[in-house]
């Protein structure tokens, strides 16, 4: 079968011939319709995030996808049941306390390996294998969308995490800020669009006419440009926010959300950056956290409830806004263009196959 993998000692993704793989017992054959890029994808080609599967000379790429059952091998699942798969997989042949709870988003490193990312093969190939407790069955209304599940699942353990830390007190959030206007931002955006806020704001560094500050404004967001406004400035420009989610991967970005917070207020952290070394009062930071009562929290991967809650999220999502996001579609013999990146650009996928 076709595949999109990258090969050791390379950074350019190739299309090969790999071998089908065959479901093993409680797994499905999947044939795969869509799947989507992000900036992980391109951090695994540059070599600065995730690793080979440790017995092979390539790693399939992909962790977004959509697919359709082909082969149910005798599971509960149905052939011509549309499927979205999680990421993370325990490592090697058994299991762990975390996969046992039903956590895997919780284990620490060593503890999973992540389909397309770290340790295993993802789902940038014509089929794909997986243990059916891996996959969130979704309708045929998604078989175009539904890849994008898998991110705005980040978002939603997001704001669970920020909703369960202020669980404790009577928090009645009015105002939420995204940091950043890639797809994670976007997609964050539009979650808290469908939540309790009733003035949000999504921040990027780009001028008008911008397609992603057009998603912005027409999800009815302030667009709040950090060259005019940082993000420390934010409640003296605009107003403190209760909830910030940052998607930036801008480390600076994590320390100016405790300023862009309300008292009370929790900010979520998603970004990846890179080593950065720079100056911060820790001091003000340390007493604005204790005296206002602040938080600031760290939340990577999802796992099958927050999967199940992205695709209501999803399915409440305008049409206009996935037409919007998803920019570009390439079949895999375009996969030159399509790891492509651009201003133009949002969401690029690549597709296998029509339901
Ligand atoms: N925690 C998790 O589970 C998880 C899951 C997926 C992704 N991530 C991470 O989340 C981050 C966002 O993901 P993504 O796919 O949306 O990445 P992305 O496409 O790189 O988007 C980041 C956005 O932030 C904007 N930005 C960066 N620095 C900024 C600044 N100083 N001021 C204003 N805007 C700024 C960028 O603007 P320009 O486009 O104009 O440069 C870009 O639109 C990445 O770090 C990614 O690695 C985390």
């Amino acid at each position: 079968m076709r595949a999109i993998a990258i090969h050791r000692g390379e950074s350019q993704p190739r299309l090969c011939e790999v071998p089908r793989p065959d479901p093993d017992t409680g797994a499905v054959l999947v044939r795969t319709l869509r799947v989507g890029i992000d900036g992980t994808d391109h951090e695994v080609l540059a070599g600065s995030h995730g690793g080979f599967p440790e017995d092979d000379s390539y790693q399939i790429l992909g962790h977004e996808a959509i697919g359709v059952v082909a082969d149910a091998n005798g599971t509960e699942l149905t052939e011509g049941q549309l499927v979205v798969p999680t990421v993370r997989r325990p490592p090697g042949a058994g299991s762990n306390e975390y996969f046992d709870r039903g956590e895997p988003d919780m284990a620490p490193a060593g503890e999973y390996v992540e389909r397309g990312i770290a340790g295993a093969h993802g789902y940038m190939s014509e089929f794909f294998t997986s243990a059916t407790e891996f996959l969130v069955p979704v309708s045929t209304a998604f078989a175009k969308t539904g890849f994008l599940i898998e991110p705005i699942s980040n978002s939603e353990k997001a704001l669970e995490l920020a909703y369960t830390s202020r669980s404790s007190f009577e928090w009645s959030p009015e105002t939420a800020f995204v940091l950043g206007n890639g797809p994670l931002g976007l997609l964050s955006l539009a979650l808290v669009q469908q939540h309790e806020f009733e003035r949000t704001y999504c921040l990027g560094r780009r001028s008008r006419p911008d397609p992603t500050i057009d998603i912005i404004e027409r999800l009815g967001a302030t667009y709040v440009d950090s060259r005019e406004t940082p993000v420390s400035e934010v409640g003296a420009v605009h107003e403190q926010m209760d909830f910030v989610c940052e998607a930036t991967g801008y480390a600076r970005h994590a320390f100016e959300t405790v300023d862009a917070l309300a008292p009370g207020g929790v900010g979520v952290l998603l970004g990846i950056p890179s080593d950065w070394t720079f100056e911060v009062d820790g001091g003000q930071l340390h007493r604005a956290l204790v005296l206002e009562n602040k938080a600031l929290l760290g939340s990577v991967n999802s796992h099958v409830p927050h999967f199940e809650r992205a695709r209501d999220t999803l399915a409440d999502c305008p049409d206009w806004l996935t037409d919007a996001i998803i920019t570009d579609v390439f079949d895999p013999t375009e996969l030159d263009a399509a790891f492509e990146t651009g201003p133009d650009r949002i969401k690029t996928v690549v597709e296998f196959g029509t339901r």
